[in-house]
């Protein structure tokens, strides 16, 4: 198979880089800097793409390629930080940038030649994304300058002989206008891809691998109704049928029906699937518990339990399988960052099912593809295109103590929500919504009556990655259609307030 290796240094817009690739047909995997050049040759990628990262080629210590990837004669792109790798490794000069002039950030006007094959098709001018202190103060020797900006003239650099290409801006994001285009070009006109990477292809080959793999053998899912473990099962129902058991912990922290959608979206299979109701022990376990982290790991670690012990049922399997996927196994360039939220859904594997190997088939894919290939599966849309929902559930959207009255509130109000921006067809432009019970009472009136009750909030944000979150801005008549229904429709709450507030200072949840 024809693929691209992506050395990561460390950058943002890194898995996006990869996600750009592969939505150009080309497979890809991004992998650490530091990967040995006979591991690189090994892998034998048609074109290397070094990507940015947050320090500067001259401190000591910079993060460095081997340089004998410089020799291996495959096509290399560098991007910001790459690019400016590439040049000093290759006998060029980078400086901090002295004047402001040279030092660019954001949206930067900027003119390409055209001639140069990274830049073909292209109009000379367009908008790049820039995101750089640094300057190549001197190109290397065998490379020639292929694009500028107003302030800097060092934009871009190739040396066509060696296949060698750099760009100081970052073609992968959006507000580069031409950035898809930039990198398809040196996907097909310098590394002469072929595009033999599509979704249909993908499961039929996963499926033959599956089937090789298990044989006759047993696995067993933990399935939780999330993208990533429906797609999961689905494709190894698709591939081993009735030699899969999924079991499915109903923690009673579901959303409306959520139970049952989840069940009737395999009805089609003829995998075993295990419900396990389990609401009672769950809230007799988070009974009298306030504390959001408590509350996690009081339903990670009881979710394991009820697992094992379904599972003690069912004797010993070959395989237990999981849905991670490509973004969880990244080894990133960079540092870890600091836990702001414990964001496990179950505390960690099961210590007391037994099985032989562990059997991750969506590792290589990342959160679209997977969407993509539950399509493909014949999965029902809501599945596939769910929103994000949190492990613990509703109980860190019930403040405070979580009871099932309060969670059924909680469902019944967060039901009426969801179901307003779908009719109005808000939901998509949005990445995450939902309702939460504040744990506050407030004083109303209804009818000629005083009421004290639940003060409900409504969350909607919209964002790429989830690290940071902008709050949607619903129209006001939506917002005013929702808050009549739900307190006409939900007996215990009688105020309704919308949070106003982005990621950071705020969190996405608030617990
Ligand atoms: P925060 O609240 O950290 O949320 O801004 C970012 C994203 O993570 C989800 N989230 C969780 N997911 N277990 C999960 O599986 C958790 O404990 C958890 N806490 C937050 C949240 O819904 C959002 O999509």
């Amino acid at each position: 198979m024809e693929r691209i290796l992506i050395l990561d240094f460390g950058g943002q817009y890194n898995q996006l880089i990869a996600r750009r690739v592969r939505e150009c047909e080309v497979y890809c995997e991004v992998h650490p800097y530091t990967m040995p050049v006979e591991d690189i040759r090994g892998f034998s990628p048609i074109g290397i793409i070094l990507t940015g990262g947050p320090n500067s080629v001259y401190e000591p210590g910079a993060p460095q390629v081997d340089p004998e990837v410089f020799a291996l004669g495959i096509p290399i792109l560098g991007i910001c930080y790459g690019c400016q790798l590439m040049a000093q490794m290759l006998g060029g000069q980078v400086t901090p940038a002295q004047e402001d002039s040279a030092r660019e950030y954001g949206k930067t006007a900027t003119w390409y030649d055209q001639s140069s094959p990274i830049f073909r098709g292209l109009p000379e001018k367009s908008v790049s994304w820039m995101s750089h202190g640094d300057y190549m103060a001197r190109v290397p020797a065998g490379f020639r300058l292929t694009a500028h900006s107003a302030a800097c003239s060092h934009v871009a650099i190739a040396d066509e002989t060696r296949r060698f290409y750099g760009v100081q801006f970052h073609p992968e994001v959006s507000h580069t206008e031409y950035g898809t285009q930039m990198i398809r070009n040196f996907l097909y006109e310098v590394c002469r891809a072929h595009g033999t990477w599509s979704m249909a292809d993908y499961k039929g080959t996963a499926i033959r691998q599956i089937q090789e793999y298990v044989g006759r053998g047993k696995v067993l899912l933990a399935l939780s109704g999330g993208v990533d473990s429906s797609v999961c099962a689905a494709l190894l129902a698709e591939a081993i049928g009735s030699q899969l058991t999924c079991v499915f912990v109903d923690h009673g922290l579901m959303r409306l029906n959520e139970g049952d959608e989840v069940q009737a979206a395999f009805a089609k299979w003829p995998m075993k699937f295990v419900r396990v109701n389990a609401e009672t022990r769950f809230l007799t376990k988070l009974a009298g518990q306030s504390d959001p982290e408590r509350k996690r790991k009081i339903i990670g670690e009881e979710f394991i339990r009820v697992f094992e012990e379904e599972a003690k049922k069912i004797g010993a399997v070959d395989y237990l399988a999981q849905g991670t996927i490509y973004p969880d196994v990244i080894e990133s360039g960079a540092g870890a960052a600091a836990v702001i939220k414990s964001h496990h859904n179950v505390g960690g594997l099961p210590d007391h099912v037994e099985f032989k190997a562990i059997l991750e088939p969506l590792k290589l894919l990342f959160k679209d593809e997977v969407r993509q290939l539950g399509r493909e599966l014949g999965l029902p849309e809501y599945l596939v295109s769910r929103q994000p929902f949190p492990g613990p559930g509703l109980a860190i959207r019930i403040i405070g103590e979580v009871t099932k009255e309060k969670a059924d509130l909680l469902r019944q109000a967060d039901f009426i929500f969801r179901d307003i921006l779908t009719k109005t067809g808000q939901n998509q432009c949005l990445s995450q919504y939902f309702a939460v019970l504040t744990n506050t009472c407030s004083v109303g009136v209804m009818g000629d009556g005083r009421t004290y009750d639940h003060t409900l909030a409504l969350r909607a944000v919209t964002t790429d990655d989830f690290m940071t979150a902008d709050w949607a801005r619903i129209p006001y008549e939506i917002l005013d259609q929702i808050s009549v229904r739900i307190i006409n429709e939900v007996k215990g709450i009688n105020r309704i307030v919308y949070d106003i507030t982005s990621k950071p200072p705020a969190t996405v949840e608030w617990e």
